[in-house]
C-alpha cells in the first residue's frame, strides 16, 4: 500500500471513529437530559414498575436480593405530592409513631440525609437544589417549596426526618450490636403494615421477623451474612407484597399508614377494594459510618388493576400457603373474594382473550 493510500485508509478510519463519537455523545446527551424531568414531567410519571408477582408453586420465605437498580436508588413519581402530604400530616401528629432515632445513630442518620441530598440533586436536579456552606448543607425543594438545613450546628431537627420529607420512600437505619447482629438503630416508617417503629426500635432484624412463619428455619441465617456482606460498592434490592382490604371509602392516609391491622372492616370487599400492597426494598452500606440504610418504596395497585398473568400468579400463590401462612397473611378476610374474582376473570380470559387484552 502506498503512502497516499494509506492517507486515504486513515482519513476514512478517522471520520468513522469520529461520526460514533459524535452519535455516543448525543445519545448521552439526550439520556442525560432524558434522566432530569421537570416539575411537570413528574407529576405525570408512572411509579418505578413494581416487580410482578410471580406465581410460585410452594411457599418459602426467601431473600430474593438482586443488584441495584443505583440510577433508581430513589424514586419521585406522579404520587409524590398527595404522598408527601401524608407524610407531613403524619410527621405534625404522629410522629412518635413513625419516627425514633436512638442517640447512637445520628452520624449514620446525618451520612444517610447527605447520601439522599446527593442522590436527588443529581438524579432530580430540576426539583431538588442543594447549596453548601462550610459543613451546612441547604437544600431546597421546588415542588414542594420547602427548605431545609442541616449539618454544622442544625441539629434541631433529626437528619433522617429531613431525608424522609424529601423522598417517598421510608428509610431505616441498621447498625450492629455487640453480638454482631444488625438492629434497628433509627427509623422513618410512615407507611408500616402491623408495626410502628415506637415498638420497635432497638430490635434486632431477628426479633422484627419473629412473627414470619418459618423466618427462622428458612431465612433468618442467609440475612445475616447478606447483611454482613453489603458494600458500600454492591447495593442490593428485593421486593415483597402484602394483600389488603380498604373500606371504600377509606383515604390515602388511612390506606398507607397502617400502624395496627392488615385489613379494615369490609366483610364483603370488591376487587377494588382489595389492595396489592408492594415494597420495594433497598440496602445500601454508607460507606462512612459502615451503617445499612433500609430504603422501602411502597405501591398499590387494586385487585382489578392486574394484568390477566399476575392475577393468575397471585392466586397460584394464594392457593399454595399453608393454613399457618394464610392465617399471618389475613388470608380469611380477603382471600375467598380474591379467588373468586381471579376465577372470574380467568374464564372470560378464556372464553374470549383478544377482548381481555383490551
Ligand atoms: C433481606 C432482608 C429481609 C428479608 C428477606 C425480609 C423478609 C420479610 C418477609 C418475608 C416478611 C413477611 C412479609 C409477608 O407477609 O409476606 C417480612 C416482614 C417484616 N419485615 Fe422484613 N425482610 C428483610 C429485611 C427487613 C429489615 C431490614 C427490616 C427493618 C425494618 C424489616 C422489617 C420487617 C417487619 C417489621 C416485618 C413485619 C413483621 C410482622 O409481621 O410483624 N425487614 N420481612
Amino acid at each position: 500500500m502506498n503512502t497516499l493510500s494509506c492517507l486515504a485508509l486513515s482519513i476514512f478510519l478517522l471520520s468513522i471513529i469520529f461520526t460514533r463519537y459524535r452519535k455516543n455523545l448525543s445519545s448521552l446527551c439526550r439520556t442525560k437530559h432524558a434522566q432530569e424531568p421537570g416539575c411537570n414531567d413528574l407529576k405525570k410519571m408512572a411509579p418505578y414498575p413494581a416487580q410482578p408477582i410471580k406465581g410460585r408453586e410452594r411457599y418459602r420465605v426467601m431473600m430474593d436480593v438482586r443488584k441495584l437498580d443505583v440510577e433508581n436508588w430513589l424514586t419521585v413519581d406522579k404520587n409524590y405530592m398527595d404522598e408527601h402530604e401524608v407524610r407531613s400530616q403524619l410527621l405534625e401528629t404522629e410522629k412518635s409513631k413513625v419516627l425514633q432515632c436512638l442517640p447512637e445513630s445520628y452520624d449514620a442518620c446525618l451520612e444517610a440525609l447527605e447520601e439522599v441530598v446527593e442522590f436527588l440533586c443529581q438524579r432530580f436536579s430540576n426539583v431538588f437544589e442543594q447549596k453548601k456552606c462550610g459543613d451546612e448543607t441547604t437544600v431546597h425543594n421546588k415542588m414542594t417549596g420547602e427548605t431545609f438545613c442541616f449539618g454544622g450546628k442544625n441539629k434541631d431537627v433529626d437528619p433522617l426526618e429531613i431525608a424522609v420529607r424529601l423522598t417517598m420512600e421510608d428509610l431505616s437505619i441498621l447498625m450492629k450490636n455487640e453480638e454482631d447482629e444488625y438492629y434497628l438503630a433509627a427509623s422513618a416508617s410512615l407507611f408500616p403494615v402491623g408495626w410502628t417503629v415506637q415498638d420497635r426500635i432497638g430490635w434486632t432484624i431477628s426479633k422484627l421477623h419473629n412473627p414470619v412463619p418459618l423466618w427462622h428455619q428458612q431465612v433468618a441465617n442467609s440475612v445475616s451474612k447478606f447483611l454482613a456482606r453489603l458494600t458500600p460498592a454492591s447495593p442490593m434490592e428485593r421486593s415483597n407484597y402484602f394483600v389488603e382490604v380498604k373500606r371504600p371509602d377509606e383515604d390515602l392516609f388511612e390506606i398507607l399508614y397502617r400502624p395496627t391491622s392488615l385489613s379494615e372492616e369490609n366483610p364483603d370487599p370488591t376487587p377494588q377494594d382489595i389492595v396489592i400492597r408492594r415494597e420495594r426494598q433497598t440496602f445500601r452500606r454508607l460507606p462512612r459510618t459502615g451503617a445499612l440504610v433500609f430504603g422501602v418504596k411502597t405501591i398499590l395497585t387494586t385487585l382489578d388493576e392486574l394484568p390477566m398473568q399476575e392475577l393468575q400468579n397471585l392466586a397460584k400463590e394464594i392457593r399454595s400457603w399453608p393454613e399457618y401462612v394464610g392465617e399471618y397473611k389475613g388470608r380469611e378476610v380477603w382471600g375467598p373474594k380474591a379467588l373468586e374474582y381471579c376465577e372470574k376473570k380467568s374464564r372470560m380470559y378464556q372464553q374470549d382473550p383478544e377482548k381481555m387484552m383490551v
